[in-house]
């Protein structure tokens, strides 16, 4: 197995602020979703904002393990979209819709990753299922989270979770260990068994970032190299923060503060009961 990097005093420092203007942004995003406004709009927002924070957007010109540099600085994913939706003009908010918001800032060189998934006007039932489900699975996942427990002990309380409600989980895209690259080891599934993979040890720092869907798992890639989307062409939420493994559990680098606008908005849901 690659080795995972235990980050050092100075490097969590570097992490600590550059996921923090990330959330910034994020929270900042969350007030400006509305019927009517553009996918372009919302990058040249997060372009601004990025800017005015002295960071630098990831996504632009990143190149992951394809050839095609990702065009945009944010990934923006409507309804049956995954994840690493491209903005564009032509793409319009419409009332119902949900959108996932990804945001990845720079900042002396260290990556803070987070998003989110926003409620475009009034949600079908499905949408706040989906997407409160997806939040939850989040926070399951975290929940696992502590020093000597291992990696797939945060798939196996997501997968649980979200199949329990009647959802799929994603699994060809993972979470990841992150810090001056924007991908490293280890990867992160979202789905699993406990007791099973690496043990997490206090000093990593990676993302869980579920991709929750309404119908089947599977993601098709569109002909844009970039846009994932579900093979039903059903809903898909997902949630993300990136995370510091502290010595006596979890540290939520990219947490906000106060209410995420157009997301955090369903306090009173709670998860379906299971038929046993
Ligand atoms: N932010 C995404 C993640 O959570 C990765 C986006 S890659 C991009 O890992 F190039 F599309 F931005
Ligand atoms: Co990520
Ligand atoms: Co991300």
């Amino acid at each position: 197995m690659v080795a995972v990097t235990i980050k050092s005093a100075k490097e969590i420092e570097g992490m600590r602020i550059a996921c923090r203007l990330a959330a910034e942004t994020l929270s900042a995003v969350g007030k400006i979703i509305k019927p009517g406004i553009s996918t372009e709009d919302i990058d040249a927002f997060v372009v601004a904002d990025t800017k005015a924070k002295g960071a630098i957007a990831a996504p632009l010109g990143y190149k992951g393990s394809g050839n095609v540099p990702f065009p945009k600085s944010v990934c923006t994913s409507i309804n049956e979209v995954i994840c690493h939706g491209i903005p564009s003009k032509g793409v319009i908010l419409q009332d119902g819709d949900i959108i996932n918001v990804d945001i990845t800032h720079i900042v002396d060189g260290f990556h803070g990753d987070n998003s989110a998934t926003f409620y475009v006007g009034t949600p079908s039932d499905e949408a706040i299922h989906v997407t409160e489900v997806a939040r939850r699975s989040l926070e399951l996942g975290i929940a696992e989270v502590k020093p000597g427990a291992r990696i797939g002990d945060i798939g196996a309380a997501i997968q649980e979770f979200a199949e329990g409600q009647n959802l799929s989980v994603v699994r060809q895209f993972t979470g990841h260990g992150i810090g001056r690259k924007f991908h490293e080891p280890p990867a992160i599934l979202h789905f699993g068994e406990r007791n099973k993979g690496r043990r997490i040890k206090a000093g990593m720092i990676f993302t869980i970032e579920p991709m929750i869907n309404v119908g089947e798992w599977h993601a098709e890639i569109l002909p844009d190299q970039w846009t994932a989307v579900t093979t039903d062409r059903k809903l898909s939420a997902q949630f993300e923060h990136t995370l510091l493994v502290t010595e006596d559990g979890v540290e939520v680098l990219t947490k906000r503060d106060g209410v995420l606008e157009n997301s955090e908005i369903f306090s009173d849901w709670t998860p379906r009961k299971v038929e046993s």
